[in-house]
């Protein structure tokens, strides 16, 4: 499935969706044989139900799908989608039922619907064609499905088929489509152009560390996306156990994510001068490895004493973040499947962020709303800093204790920004199991809120 609205046609099946308490006054105004066909399949309107109901003659005359009662609805991400998804393949319009301030969302949730991750294994998406109705932006709602389609496959794919060149081919692939530059510093480069702490964490892997760079546009305000891109975390020297590291694929979540959010703005032309840096490595262990009690000097100039090999992210996004920070943007994100902490405080759904401008957290918390694209602030609590001070060195990268470590995570991040306005989202990127809209695996955490808060963010 491409993740795109069907053509408008003659054809195209008309679909009524029906809210449960509506059922009955919906149903005395139809004709006897619907009414005794909904009675006769036993049609309750129930969230997710589907019903097709022929004509006299036998053609399909209608479809019907429950929507529910609004305390079901609340529950799901995208209420729609359920019903997308039960319904038999061929092309729908919605002819009636759904809020005009829900359609954008139940629209992009059925064409999320359409999601599969099929290159390993032949999987299908729901097969159900949806004209855009009237009103929508159907350009930006395809934009937002292909966005998180492409999100999705980056964490999906596994590391033997998803390691720090790879990543980096998708870079150069996104750029060539819309136009972009994409520029890397490779391996030994990472020294001589002083990303120290890049080249440190990834120095043990087969593929080399990069720097991937990708730039589009030229109009002011300028936005600078940074996404972690460990395409494996063994945690290192510091191995985790078995379990912890089962779903450590997904560890370049948060650069996935930032490509989903520029191919977003690309496609939208947004009048902004895009830059995004992905720190692209592997955490693995060899006779090379960086090794707790390092002491490494970063781009910046700080030093970090190694308290653990698996606090690895904030290493290499330091580095980046010091170089988003020497090219004078207007804002700075970035977006990291960061700690282990940030999935204990809020699970799988919400996708924490940090920022101390006021403005940015009220837009994002408004934009989540309407994106289904849930976020949550959480607080970079200075007195906190004291526990990244380790006395030996400038910082710890990983405070013992046990204590806020997101907030201490995200702490150690700020440092390296100067007074750049920033935002930094700590999420989790995987949806444990399969929902509506939501296919188990890789998922988008916060570009859509992220998209959405941008007029206000940068004033465009
Ligand atoms: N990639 C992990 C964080 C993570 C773990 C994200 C599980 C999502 C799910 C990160 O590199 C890490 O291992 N962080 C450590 C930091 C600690 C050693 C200070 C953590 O959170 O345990
Ligand atoms: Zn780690
Ligand atoms: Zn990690």
């Amino acid at each position: 499935m491409t993740l795109s609205f069907a053509l408008p046609s003659d054809t195209s099946f008309p679909l009524h969706v029906i809210a449960q308490p509506d059922l009955e006054s919906w149903l005395q105004k139809q004709s006897q044989h619907v009414q005794s066909w909904v009675a006769v399949n036993g049609f309750s309107a129930a969230l997710g139900q589907t019903l097709l109901v022929p004509s006299a003659s036998g053609a399909a005359e209608m479809t019907l799908a429950g929507y529910g009662t609004e305390e079901k609805r609340t529950r799901k991400r995208f209420p729609l989608a359920a019903a997308a998804l039960s319904l038999p393949e061929g092309t729908y319009h919605i002819a009636s039922g759904v809020p005009a301030d829900q359609l954008e969302v139940e629209c992009l949730g059925w064409l999320l619907a359409g999601y599969a991750f099929d290159h390993y294994a032949s999987q299908t998406g729901g097969s159900a064609e949806l004209v855009a109705p009237d009103g929508v932006d159907a350009a930006r709602i395809e934009a937002m499905a292909q966005a998180e389609a492409l999100t999705r496959d980056l964490v999906n794919t596994p590391a033997s088929d998803m390691g720090p060149a790879q990543l980096h081919q998708a870079v150069e692939a996104l750029a060539a489509e819309f136009g972009a530059t994409c520029d890397a510093i490779l391996g030994d480069a990472l020294l001589d152009q002083n990303f120290p702490m890049i080249h440190t964490v990834g120095r043990a892997a087969e593929q080399v560390p990069r720097l991937i760079e990708l730039n589009w546009g030229n109009s002011s305000p300028k936005l600078t996306l940074v996404g972690k891109g460990v395409c494996f975390d063994t945690g290192g020297l510091n191995l985790k156990p078995g379990a912890s590291m089962g779903l450590m694929k997904k560890d370049m979540g948060g650069a996935a994510n930032v490509l989903g959010l520029a191919r977003m703005i690309m496609a939208l032309d947004l009048p902004v001068q895009l830059r995004v840096l992905i720190p692209a490595v592997e955490n693995a262990v060899a006779g090379n490895a960086f090794r707790p009690g390092d002491i490494l000097t970063s781009r910046k100039g700080l030093t970090v004493e190694i308290n653990n090999t698996d606090a690895e992210g904030r290493l290499v996004l330091a580095d980046a973040l010091t170089l988003a920070d020497e090219g004078e943007p207007d804002l700075v994100i970035s977006m990291a499947t960061l700690t282990g902490a940030a999935r204990v405080a809020v699970g799988p759904d919400l996708a924490p962020f940090y920022t101390d401008d006021e403005t940015c957290a009220l837009a994002l918390s408004n934009a989540a709303v309407v994106s289904a694209d849930p976020v949550w602030r959480m607080p970079f609590h200075t007195p906190y800093e004291a526990m990244i001070e380790p006395g030996i060195a400038d910082l710890d990268n990983a405070p013992s204790g046990g204590f806020a470590g997101s907030i201490t995570a995200a702490l150690f991040l700020r440092r390296f920004v100067g007074s750049r306005r920033y935002i930094h989202f700590d999420i989790y990127a995987w949806q444990p199991s399969k929902e509506p809209g939501r296919s188990k695996g890789g998922l988008g955490q916060g570009p859509r809120a992220i998209l959405n808060a941008l007029p206000e963010m940068l004033g465009l």
